[in-house]
């Protein structure tokens, strides 16, 4: 490659989990320091980010065809400079070398600390590729927080040991690591003083995180919750993503008795058949699944409940996938994500024997999202005519009407004189199958 102008403006694409869309941020922060500035809506960006996620087939096709839109009929002082980060990135940073000449920059989810050293070499026309896994390493290396949204991420633990037999994360995002305490409160202060009301923990197995606080005692994440609870000026707690098996007395408690503690939860399963669970080596029952939200709901009986899903595992039959719909109707979940089983090179499940055919898949993903569908708008209805607290988030489609979210995590729009970060009391007047609509009883506090 070519020795070519410092870029001016950068623009970041995340892709896949709220994870990526944390790293995104910092990589952005990062080039801000360099006094690189976003490109302006509309406007070619001198560098593309394209913070990528491999956790399905058509999530890293998508990045080839991204770096085939950004170059196409551009010569190379034409085209952007192109960096691709994220978990394609980290399992198929060779195969992108190759395969995509416009890419200057491949790096990896626990080496983008680097990006800024990566960037000096490309403008000298050297390409460049780093996926080494130091993880707390990167957290150290980059800039304080200064700017942030009213609903912010802060990622408290990374990378996974359960080894799901379907899942790339283990070998994306590496072995489970948790940032240290002190750490975290200092970001977690930032992020308030930049105008964060909600923080949400995260980590592909935030319930694993477990640390020492400042007086040398171990702490797990009810702990943790329970001292940024004390945090002055923040307002909302959540976190995300739960594994069933760290799930322990403590969190559960903490539903109860922390009020920012948000009453949501999000808890995957991926299918409710014993059998395929234990093929997936997913380490709970349907059975032990469901007493484990009967206790949390105990402790918070308003919890609203998330899920994962994953249709068409290989060997799963019709009676198996019945089980799954079972499970639902015994949740009633707030909403979901579900998925078709989608083989990662490298992974157990993807030599399985018994694939499941395409039409068959897709047959089960739409029996199953029309059940979820259904219990997300009952879910909806029947917070209907409840006032509570919304958290501005941005402005709706219509002037003079706002977006925000409910504490079960419901998009509610209404009209009135507020402005992004307010707590507003809404009162929840109609719902749809997707949000609701409110009326603005009173503001809270700016
Ligand atoms: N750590 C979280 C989620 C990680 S990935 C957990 O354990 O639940 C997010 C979701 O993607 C998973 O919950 C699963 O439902 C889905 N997923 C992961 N690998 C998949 C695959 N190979 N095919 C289809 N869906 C998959
Ligand atoms: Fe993937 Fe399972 Fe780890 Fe979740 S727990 S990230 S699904 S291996
Ligand atoms: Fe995707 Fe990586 Fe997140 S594979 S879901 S971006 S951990």
């Amino acid at each position: 490659m070519k020795p070519t102008n410092s870029p001016k403006t950068y623009r970041v694409k995340s892709f896949g989990c709220q994870m990526n869309v944390y790293d995104g941020e910092r990589m952005a922060e990062m080039l801000g320091e360099r006094g690189i500035v976003p490109a302006p809506e509309g406007e070619d960006a001198d560098l593309v980010v394209l913070n990528t996620c491999h956790i399905r087939e058509k999530a890293a096709e998508k990045v080839y065809s991204d770096i085939g839109r950004l170059t196409k009929g551009k010569t190379q002082d034409k085209a952007p400079m192109i960096a691709v980060a994220g978990c394609v990135a980290q399992a198929e940073g060779e195969e992108i070398m190759a395969r995509a000449p416009a890419v200057s920059m491949v790096v990896g989810p626990q080496a983008y600390h680097r990006l800024p050293e990566m960037l000096d070499k490309a403008v000298q026309g050297e390409r460049a590729t780093d996926t080494d896994m130091p993880a707390i390493a990167k957290f150290a290396a980059l800039p304080e927080r200064k700017r942030t949204n009213p609903a912010s991420f802060l990622t408290v633990q990374e990378g996974c040991d359960k080894f799901c037999t379907y899942c790339v994360v283990p070998y994306t995002r590496g072995a489970e690591i948790s940032r240290p305490y002190g750490d975290l409160v200092t970001e977690a202060r930032k992020l308030v003083d930049a105008g964060a009301k909600e923080i949400t923990l995260l980590g592909q197995n935030v319930s694993a995180w477990s640390g020492e606080d400042d007086k040398g005692h171990a702490v797990g994440l009810a702990g943790l919750i329970r001292d940024l609870a004390k945090v002055d000026g923040l307002a909302r707690i959540r976190y995300t993503t739960s594994h069933p098996a760290d799930m322990d007395d403590d969190l559960i408690a903490a539903h109860g008795e922390i009020d920012k503690l948000m009453p949501f939860l999000h808890l995957p399963v991926q299918a409710g058949s014993d059998r395929v669970l234990k093929a997936m080596n997913r380490s709970h029952t349907a059975e032990s699944y469901l007493r484990l939200l009967e206790r949390f709901r105990a402790a918070r009986p308003d919890l609203a409940l998330s899920g994962d899903f994953i249709v068409g595992f290989p060997g799963e039959t019709d009676a198996e996938f019945e089980e799954t719909l079972k499970l639902v109707d015994a949740v009633g979940y707030a909403q979901a994500f579900s998925f078709k089983y989608s083989p990662r090179p490298g992974t157990p499940a993807a030599s399985m024997e018994g694939q499941v055919a395409k039409e068959v898949m897709d047959d089960r993903l739409q029996r199953l999202q029309a059940a979820l569908n259904r219990d997300q708008w009952a879910f909806n209805r029947a917070t209907e005519g409840r006032t509570c607290e919304v958290l501005v988030e941005r402005k709706g489609k219509h002037p003079g009407q706002w977006l925000g979210k409910t504490p079960w995590l419901q998009s509610a729009w209404f009209e009135g004189d507020v402005g992004i970060g307010d707590l507003v009391q809404v009162e929840l007047v109609e719902a749809g199958p997707n949000s609701l609509a409110g009326r603005l009883r009173e503001r809270v506090a700016a």
